[in-house]
């Protein structure tokens, strides 16, 4: 989420779901899992979308990243229609699948595979910067095998930032964690983001933990029901950095809950 600078103003659109349905089919017959949805996230915003477990926050987010094709309705980033994966749209995922037979550095290099305008050189040289953003400066020659969760989860996020994109998408990336490495890898993550040296504008992340939300998110998109639509829409304007044990923090978080049960 670089700072405004020339471009669109803060809370410009960047990603538009607009109307999007979807059906899963099963044994022939369709599941509906998503109904209707809509939202929208901004210039340097970060949009987090909960509801509960199976509701279909990773089928949206999947949506999202053009690696599923809505039933109906349309996913415009940028003002371009998402018609599959796209080199500005990146994502992480929860337990981010790592070759094993490379080290940290070629992982993240493995992510720039298709892009065909960089040199080797050149593409070392990015993931280099990228391990060095995610604070993995001195684990490049390092094999998935030998790192903890959360410095695989690192690997991951380095692996997003590497590739430039204009959207982040985060798909409950904390929550395999321990809760201190979660916290620390939160708090990271999010001045990443929001840092003026990434070409991040906006981010979508999917989280079941409703603190880990308060905590990150400008706006938050409750989903609901089955098949799922938007049960609620907050945006947070509570000052940053938050403080997680304020009352003004519970009663946000409260805020939420009342939209899940
Ligand atoms: N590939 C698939 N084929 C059929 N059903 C699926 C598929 N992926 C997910 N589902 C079903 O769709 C629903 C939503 O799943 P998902 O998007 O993973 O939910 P969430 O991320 O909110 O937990 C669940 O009922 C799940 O079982
Ligand atoms: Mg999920």
């Amino acid at each position: 989420m670089s700072q405004s600078g020339p471009g669109l103003p803060r809370g410009a659109p960047v990603v538009k779901v607009e109307h999007v349905r979807l059906d899963y089919h099963k044994e022939k017959e369709p599941l509906p899992v998503l109904a209707d949805v809509s939202l929208q996230a901004g210039r340097d915003e970060l949009v987090a979308i909960t509801g509960p477990s199976g509701c279909g926050k990773s089928t949206l987010l999947r949506i999202v990243a053009g690696l599923i094709k809505p039933s109906s309705g349309v996913v415009r980033v940028l003002e371009s229609e998402v018609k599959g994966p796209r080199e500005d749209v990146a994502m992480v995922f929860q337990n981010f699948v790592l070759l094993p037979w490379r080290t940290a550095l070629e992982n993240v290099v493995f992510g720039l595979s298709s892009r065909k305008d960089l040199t080797e050189v050149q593409k070392r040289q990015k993931a280099q910067e990228a391990l060095d953003s995610a604070g993995l400066t001195g684990f490049e020659n390092v094999y998935p095998g030998e790192l903890s969760g959360g410095m695989k989860q690192r690997v991951g996020v380095a692996r997003a930032l590497a590739t430039e994109p204009k959207v982040m998408l985060m798909d409950e990336p904390f929550s395999s964690l321990d809760d201190i490495t979660a916290e620390r890898l939160r708090v990271e993550t999010h001045s990443l983001l929001i840092s003026p040296s990434t070409s991040i504008q906006s981010v979508i992340l999917v989280s079941h933990n409703v603190e880990e939300i308060i905590e990150l998110a400008d706006k938050v998109v409750v989903l609901s029901g089955r098949p799922a639509h938007v049960a609620g829409e907050l945006t947070v304007d509570l000052p940053r950095p938050r403080n997680k044990k304020s009352d003004e923090f519970f009663k946000w978080v409260d805020r939420v809950y009342a939209y899940l049960s």
